[in-house]
């Protein structure tokens, strides 16, 4: 069943004006941007991004349009720069073939992925709803990274999904997203995504470290993407 959602003809079909686009400041905290209501139009919300069968479909037919077949570039160059985190339990929710769990065990952490359309060995899977993952591995893990389970998700359990993502990580633990596409978008998946809404909803109960627009993204995801960094106090 589709159903039209969070439907804002202010913001319908036109350019939204990305109102925090940079900070290096180390010293930056909380949200940064006034909260208040989002103005992206999800469009059509179909019930089926929530089941893994639609997920296991698109896997099976060869329609993973978003599988970098590697590593993301963005997450090679923090790991290969001073803003790598320590070395620790780090779970990647939603990682789909898990080419970044692969690479970040190759780099020293023990990575762990969860997808409940996806299940591995090496790299290890889990096969798990990632809104489980707070409930199943409370204060688990030293780092989360997200890449595109949150934009794959329906728009409307965003503050769910980050939830339990929060209650995933221990305290002083860091939260790594790096969200695509920051921007409205007609239909989903992907969702489009406010940056507004990165410290507001993602990282609500965070304190937010850095917010960037990183320079390694992958050709079209260039300039489109935003890379938010928080720590769990
Ligand atoms: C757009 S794909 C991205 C995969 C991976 N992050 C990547 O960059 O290649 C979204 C992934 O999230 C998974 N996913 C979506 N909703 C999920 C849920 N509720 N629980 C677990 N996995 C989910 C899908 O199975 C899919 O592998």
């Amino acid at each position: 069943m589709n159903r039209p959602i969070r439907d804002n003809p202010r913001s319908e079909g036109a350019a939204k004006p990305l109102r925090l686009l940079f900070s290096r400041d180390p010293r930056l905290r909380g949200p940064v941007v006034p909260a208040g209501p989002h103005l992206l139009s999800y469009g059509i919300v179909s019930d089926e991004v929530s089941e893994a069968s639609y997920w296991a479909h698109r896997y099976r037919e060869g329609e993973a349009s978003w599988d970098l077949g590697g590593p993301c570039p963005v997450f090679v160059a923090l790991l290969a720069s001073r803003h790598a985190p320590p070395r620790g339990k780090v779970a990647f929710p939603g990682c789909g073939h898990g080419h970044d769990v692969a690479y970040w065990r190759a780099q020293g952490y023990d990575a762990v992925g969860f997808d409940f359309a996806v299940r591995s060995a090496d790299p290890p899977i889990e096969p798990l709803d990632v809104f489980e993952l707070g409930a199943r591995h409370p204060h688990a893990f030293d780092v989360i990274v997200e890449y595109t389970c949150y934009c794959a998700i329906d728009p409307a359990r965003r503050t769910e999904y980050a939830t339990s993502l929060h209650a995933a990580l221990r305290s002083g633990g860091t939260l790594i997203a790096l969200l695509f596409p920051v921007e409205a978008r007609a239909d989903g998946p992907p969702f489009g995504i406010d940056v507004a809404e990165i410290p507001d909803v993602l990282g609500a109960g965070l304190e937010l470290v850095r917010l960037e627009t990183p320079a390694d993204s992958v050709g079209p995801r260039h300039g489109r993407e935003r890379l938010a960094i928080f720590r769990k106090p």
